[in-house]
Order: C-alpha cells, then sequence, then structure tokens
C-alpha cells in the first residue's frame, strides 16, 4: 500500500543508513511499490569493532538487503571522502537514518561526531539537490519528562537523546535559513518490526521476549513491569511517516508513535497468547537509573502536518510480526 500521491518512479532516493532496521524498510517500500525509483543506500556495515558496553558499533547488516537490487555503497558518514561517493547521483529525496542508534553508548565525542557534525553534510547535500530531507530523531530527546510527549520540551538524560535534539536544533535553524527546502525530523518512539533482529541486544523487547517464549522459557521481566509502559509502533507505521513526511504542510519535528502507552506486562501477555503459550513471567530488579517509566508520544502536529495516521495497534503489529519472529528463531546474528 502506498502512503500518499508521490509518484517516487524515476526519483533518486538516498537513505542513510538503509542496510540497518528501518533503513532497509525503507528500501523495500521503494523497490515493491516503485520499481522505477533509484535507491541508493550508504552505510559503512558492521564490523567487529565493539563500544565499551560491548556492543557492536554499528548494526548494519547484508541480509537485511538480500533482494534489494538498488546501489549500495559502503561509507562511513564521518568521512567526508566516502561521502563524496554520492557526488555522482543527484538526490530528490534523501532519508537519514544512519546513526549510532545505540541509547546505551555513553562515549560522548563518537556520539556527537556520528549523529551531529555528519548532518550538517546530509543537510548540505540536500541544499545542493534541492532534495526534500527527512532525518531520523528520537524520543530519547524527552529523557523521563511526564508523558505525553510534546515537541518543544525535552530534556535528554543521556548523550544519544543530546545528539538528537542537537540536531533538531540544527533542522529548525535550516528551515528558518532555507525556507525552500523540506526538512522534516521524525522522533520514533519505540519501533518493531522485520529486519531488526541484526540489532542484537538491542532490539526491540518484542523480539527478545518471544525469542525466550520460543526457547520454552517464562517471559523475563523488570519487576514492576504491569506500570511501566511505553509507545510501541510498528516498523510499517514508522515508514508511513517518513512517506507523508516528504509532503508535510510544514517543515519541522514530529513525534511518531501511536499516542497509546502500553505496558511491557502486555506485550509478555499478547506474544504468549499468540504464541499459544503459558509459561508465567519471571520477574528480576530493574538495574538502570533514571529508567524511562512512561512514553506516550503527542502526535497531533504529526497528525495534522503529516496527515500521519497509525494504523497498527500493539496487537496488530505483533500478529503481523509472528511468523518472522518464528522463522528468526534460534538463527545466528552473524
Ligand atoms: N528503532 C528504534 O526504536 C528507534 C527509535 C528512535 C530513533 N531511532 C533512530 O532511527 C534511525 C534508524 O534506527 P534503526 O533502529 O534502524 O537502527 P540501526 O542501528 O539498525 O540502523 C542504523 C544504521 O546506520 C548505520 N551506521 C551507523 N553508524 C554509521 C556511520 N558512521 N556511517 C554510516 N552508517 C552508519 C548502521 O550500520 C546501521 O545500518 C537511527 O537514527 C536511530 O537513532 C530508532
Amino acid at each position: 500500500m502506498t502512503n500518499n500521491d508521490i509518484d517516487f518512479n524515476n526519483k533518486t532516493i538516498l537513505i542513510t543508513g538503509g542496510a540497518g532496521f528501518i533503513g532497509s524498510n525503507l528500501a523495500f517500500y521503494f523497490q515493491d511499490n516503485y520499481p522505477q525509483s533509484r535507491v541508493v543506500i550508504f552505510d559503512c556495515f558492521r564490523s567487529e569493532g565493539v563500544f565499551s558496553n560491548g556492543n557492536l558499533k554499528s548494526y548494519g547488516h547484508y541480509k537485511n538487503l538480500i533482494g534489494f537490487s538498488g546501489d549500495v555503497i559502503c561509507g562511513n558518514i564521518n568521512n567526508k571522502s566516502n561521502l563524496a561517493l554520492l557526488n555522482v547521483y543527484k538526490f530528490d529525496y534523501i532519508f537519514h537514518q544512519a546513526a549510532i542508534s545505540d541509547t546505551r553508548v555513553y562515549d560522548q565525542e563518537i556520539i556527537m561526531k556520528t549523529n551531529v557534525n555528519s548532518f550538517y553534510d546530509l543537510l548540505e547535500i540536500a541544499k545542493k539537490d534541492k532534495a526534500s530531507i527527512v532525518y531520523a530523531s528520537s524520543g530519547a530527546t524527552y529523557g523521563s519528562l511526564p508523558s505525553p510527549q510534546t515537541v518543544g520540551k525535552e530534556n535528554p538524560e543521556n548523550p544519544y537523546g543530546f545528539s538528537k535534539l542537537l540536531m533538531d536544533q540544527i533542522a529548525h535553524r535550516y528551515i528558518d535559513e532555507n525556507p525552500e527546502m523540506i526538512i522534516v525530523g521524525l522522533r520514533f518512539f519505540n519501533v518493531f518490526g522485520p529486519r531488526e533482529f541484526y540489532k542484537g541486544k538491542t532490539a526491540s523487547m518484542i523480539i527478545q521476549l518471544a525469542h525466550q517464549i520460543l526457547d520454552g522459557k517464562a517471559p523475563r521481566l523488570f519487576e514492576g513491569s504491569d506500570e511501566i509502559e511505553r509507545d510501541f509502533i510498528y516498523v510499517e507505521d514508522v515508514i508511513q511517516a517518513n512517506i507523508k513526511a516528504c509532503k508535510p504542510k510544514k517543515s519541522g519535528v514530529y513525534n511518531v508513535g501511536t499516542g497509546i502507552p502500553r505496558s511491557f506486562q502486555e506485550i509478555a501477555d499478547i506474544l504468549q497468547k499468540e504464541l499459544g503459550s503459558n509459561l508465567g513471567t519471571e520477574y528480576f530488579p530493574n538495574p538502570y537509573d533514571g529508567y524511562q517509566e512512561h512514553t506516550q508520544a503527542n502526535i497531533s502536529s504529526t497528525r495534522k502536518n503529516l496527515r500521519f495516521k497509525p494504523r497498527f495497534s500493539l496487537e496488530e503489529g505483533i500478529k503481523t510480526y509472528i511468523p518472522e519472529i518464528k522463522r528468526l528463531h534460534g538463527k545466528e546474528i552473524s
């Protein structure tokens, strides 16, 4: 199903971070719906490098792109000569997804360089090519402010959230200085769905709990999980938001969630129902300080200015996702 009346056929589209979860879903959206579109992926892919938290430095994976027939450029957004490889194209649309997406990386220098400095370069490419640019911001810009989280009231509590807020501030300045440009930042809340598997421990709790259940184990949750609520959004709705952001009533920064918070316990319960198991739940103390206990995106401006309308409830998203979750169960990530 297409999401607006833009015809992307014969358009040249750049997706940074296109080997990752959301970027690869976008790539296939264009390939499937606009076979004459020219999609260019720019991603550094994964190497063996890890951060001090033991997680990989980047999660792009070739398996997310099996069947993709567009151009794939392996490059680092921190490297200007790598970015210069893009000069042979003239882009109509840019979707900037590449980032350190792991919210628990605390090396501030590498986060700022990767998420913030490179954004100037992407904005300049968009300006030069007269391309519309849609980029990934995050619900992490809000920290643990009370729900509903609303654009204009932010308080990031980790370097990742701060880096995304800086991107939003840069975007606002560019919008003011270049009113002819289309620049839209999307603050994704908790996204889940196909092609997140290769994010390993940083993939959504939906696939992680489902695989515990498929292993025959009770899903493990923090104590008090019936009261920890998050705004979970299925990746197809995130794609919808990206596409609608190409034709906004107004450039700006918008929340992308369902607007409906759901508890961790509800996820475990829905999964057990869908997977036909009754293993109970195992609880353990939450080891994290300053944990976001409640998120709920205020999507009123997203509805108004992007005409965004979430289509998947948590139940519908999980139901649609279950066959893929089962297919991946027991598979190696490498
Ligand atoms: N998934 C979520 O729940 C969520 C929530 C809020 C915001 N976001 C944001 O959405 C975007 C996409 O997230 P995702 O979940 O698909 O994450 P992901 O990690 O799967 O995708 C990010 C991609 O960027 C690539 N990348 C990382 N550093 C790079 C570099 N220096 N040069 C080139 N490529 C690089 C990675 O290889 C990876 O393919 C990110 O900007 C992330 O911060 C995601």
